[in-house]
């Protein structure tokens, strides 16, 4: 069947059962529950850890028609793939005994790889797989995530964040693609075409869901779920593209901003969720709340006076399904609302529709479909391949001094620092737990730096610090024993947080961790700084003094194998940073800022600057041309440039194109990153590369708040090159 004929035969199926449901039936399947309601605590040892009376309760008397989350409360941790298989097949075989037989989605937020999956492949964290700049790595993260996931029985996946990392201070930053709309899109578009194929009924493939639309990264004091003011130019210019690629890229889910834009919150707003969302990006998917958001309008933003009108005014503005999470209150309130007629039933159906075609779509209601296999879809050794490939790629060499790096296998290393034996720190939050920070629960068989270098060394490895990031340290041992050794891997930054547990009130390093490093600086033994965590922490003292700065993000399981294989130079490092890394606390300025922010007293002078990222080889861009020096409105124009390599190894080079607009009728950025490709070039070898500039690339939101393209001068800026061309009318 072609698509087209595949959709009319779904939509034929939706109204055939829209027609035959309840009020009831239809408000249960705009509810989403939390695992807890229906699961048996931890203790009771049940497995699957379910509560049958519970689960009958949720599925057959409330009709629910979506279950997140992750069992074993209160300490919710990953299950093993045989529990989660029956978890979800108890579940459906729950939905089976409904009286319609819908099913249940059940929904999970594999962010990095399947996070509440024991066993399962964890990636670099979205922030990481940006500063990879391999748009293929990202593809096969959603391919092996979207496995992994099937072949647990889950069948929803609350992934990629597309909100803009413009942010800083924000603890979510790390879930997001970094600063830059281009780079954005094309890695989430990535990551959803890997996870989704072009048929996400297929067994090994599954929904993804775009967050949290709209506007949620940006709060203007940094903390999590405080609010956002952007101007609508601003939002139409930065904010709302990486969503409109993701919708056009087929992601049939959308999650709402748990906070608010303008003082109107995300749950809400009737512009943001129907005319924008619906109206002009044409999304025909469902929009599911986040967390408890319904409520909140009326806990939290008193912007409804009663549980109910916040019911109301959630569902009106255009929230399809509630995330309740832990009650029926929304279920209730929904029926009494459509009763009252203060909720139309069309408005009820319209959501319904939406959910049941996305159940159809993803082949649930199928019941020959057969739950993938783990065996040869889980935890494969090319998941795990591929994880290290995009970990070494992920890593971004910042600073390397006289070629201190690489390292030699048999220097004698003095290993300290808090990130440097732990694996949580490599990977951040939603690992195996929603913090992440269990250290004790991640795997025995992966590495952290200090035991990949001590594993690949053929010298003397030494780690002196702590069993935990906060443990003490005991400062006068690192500086006594830096002096038995060659040189010192310093690895610091955060330990894992996830939301609001991760609000910080400055970038400054803590007071501990700058002790630390000025001591170990003062012993005198080259160091090399690592730093780890989802946030750029100021680092500007301590990077001036050191030869070696290696930025590792939140690379991942194989974080400690790709950093040691990049410090040994068995990996010739390529990752590029995907936002700017601020040189003081109050310098959050983005690489394509506006004008007047490089301009007479100020400057754009991060520690390191949007794209930097060096190379154990050298690489020259050259020859950078424009194919017209003059093209007509609605025209394309191709970009030509040659990169080399320079150097005396192999390497990857990413080459970043920029592109201005010299003079428009609204403020234009002093460059924006329009174009990138990666190249993997031998010593001495070039390569000639071509771009494609498109009136889209050309275009900006004008006066009228409108996307249009001006004639005019544009610049085209590779590496030290600048070309031009004009647009006439
Ligand atoms: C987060 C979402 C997440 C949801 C479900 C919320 O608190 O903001 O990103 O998908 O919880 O776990």
């Amino acid at each position: 069947m072609n698509t087209h004929a595949a959709s009319e035969a779904i939509e034929d199926k939706v109204k055939e059962l829209l027609s035959q449901m309840t009020l009831e039936e239809k408000a249960g399947q705009m509810t989403q529950i939390d695992f807890s309601v229906v699961g048996t605590p931890a203790v009771s040892g049940e497995e699957p850890p379910i509560d049958r009376t519970r689960l009958e309760d949720a599925v057959i008397n409330h009709h629910v028609g979506s279950i997140l989350n992750v069992p074993f409360t209160p300490a919710n941790r990953a299950a093993p793939i045989g529990t989660w298989r029956k978890i979800t097949a108890a579940v459906q075989e729950a939905s089976q005994r409904t009286r319609l037989k819908i099913p249940v989605i059940y929904g999970i937020d594999a962010i990095h790889g399947a996070t509440y999956t024991q066993g399962a492949a964890l990636f670099p964290q979205a922030i990481s797989m940006a500063a990879t700049f391999n748009p293929e790595l990202s593809f096969k993260e959603g391919e092996i995530t979207a496995r992994e996931v099937r072949a647990s029985g889950l069948q929803w996946n609350f992934s990629p964040v597309m909100d803009i990392g413009r942010q800083p201070l924000w603890p979510r930053l790390w879930e997001t693609y970094g600063e830059d709309v281009h780079l954005a899109s094309v890695m989430g578009t990535s990551y959803i075409k890997g996870h989704q194929g072009d048929d996400f009924s297929a067994p090994d493939k599954l929904p993804t869901c775009l967050k949290h639309y709209v506007g949620y990264s940006f709060p203007i004091n940094g903390k999590d779920r405080t609010p956002a003011w952007i101007g609508e130019r601003m939002l139409r210019e930065y904010f709302l593209p990486t969503f409109e690629a993701g919708v056009q890229a087929g992601a049939p889910t959308v999650m709402v901003n748990s906070s608010e834009v303008d003082g109107i919150p995300g749950h809400a707003n009737y512009q943001y969720l129907t005319t924008i969302l619906r109206g002009e990006m044409g999304f025909k998917g469902f929009t599911v709340s986040d967390w408890e958001d319904i409520k909140r309008l009326y806990t939290r933003d008193k912007l409804a006076a009663t549980p109910k009108e916040a019911v109301k005014i959630a569902v009106m503005a255009g929230v399809d399904m509630s995330m309740v999470p832990f009650d029926f209150t929304f279920y209730d309130l929904l029926v009494e609302l459509a009763r009252s007629g203060e909720v139309p039933m069309s408005r009820i159906d319209e959501a319904v529709s939406r959910i049941l075609t996305v159940k159809f779509q993803t082949g649930l209601f199928d019941p020959e479909r057969p739950v993938l296999p783990a065996e040869g879809n889980f935890a494969t050794p090319e998941a795990v391949e591929t994880n290290r490939q995009a970990a070494r790629e992920a890593i971004i060499l910042a600073k390397n001094d006289n070629h201190i790096l690489p390292l030699k296998k048999d220097a004698s290393i003095l290993v300290a620092g808090p990130t440097a034996n732990l694996l949580s720190v490599m990977n951040g939050g939603w690992t195996i737990t929603w913090q992440g920070d269990s250290e004790s629960l991640y795997p025995q068989d992966k590495l952290t730096v200090f035991e990949a270098l001590q594993t690949k060394s053929a010298g003397k490895v030494t780690y002196v610090g702590g069993q935990a990031f906060d443990d003490p340290i005991d400062v006068d041992k690192v500086v006594a024993e830096a002096q038995n050794h060659d040189y010192v891997l310093l690895a610091l930054g955060e330990k894992p947080y996830t939301e609001t547990p991760g609000n910080i009130d400055s970038l400054m390093l803590d007071q501990k961790q700058i002790d630390l490093a000025n001591a170990v600086i003062e012993a005198g033994k080259p160091v090399i700084l690592l730093m780890l965590g989802g946030r750029p922490r100021v680092i500007t003292a301590i990077a001036e003094k050191v030869p070696g700065v290696i930025l590792g993000f939140l690379p991942g399981m194989e974080g400690g194998e790709a950093i040691a294989d990049i410090i040994y130079g068995d990996y010739n490092p390529n990752g590029k940073l995907p936002i700017s890394y601020p040189r003081n606390t109050n310098d959050i300025v983005p690489y394509d800022h506006k004008p007047t922010e490089s301009f007479e007293f100020n400057t754009y002078k991060p520690l390191y600057p949007f794209g930097h990222g060096l190379s154990y080889t050298t690489f020259e861009t050259r020859g950078l041309s424009v194919e017209k020096s003059q093209i007509k409105m609605g025209e394309n124009v191709t970009v030509h440039v040659s990169v080399k390599n320079t150097g005396t190894l192999k390497g990857k080079e990413t080459v970043l194109l920029y592109l201005n607009d010299v003079a428009a009728s609204v403020t234009r950025p002093v460059r924006q990153l329009k174009a990138f490709k990666k190249v993997e070039l031998e010593p001495g070898q070039e390569q000639s590369l071509s771009f494609t500039l498109t009136p889209r690339d050309l275009s900006f939101i004008g006066i009228d708040m409108k996307r249009i393209v001006e004639p005019g001068e544009f610049k085209v800026m590779v590496g030290n090159e600048t070309a031009g061309f004009s647009v006439t009318e």
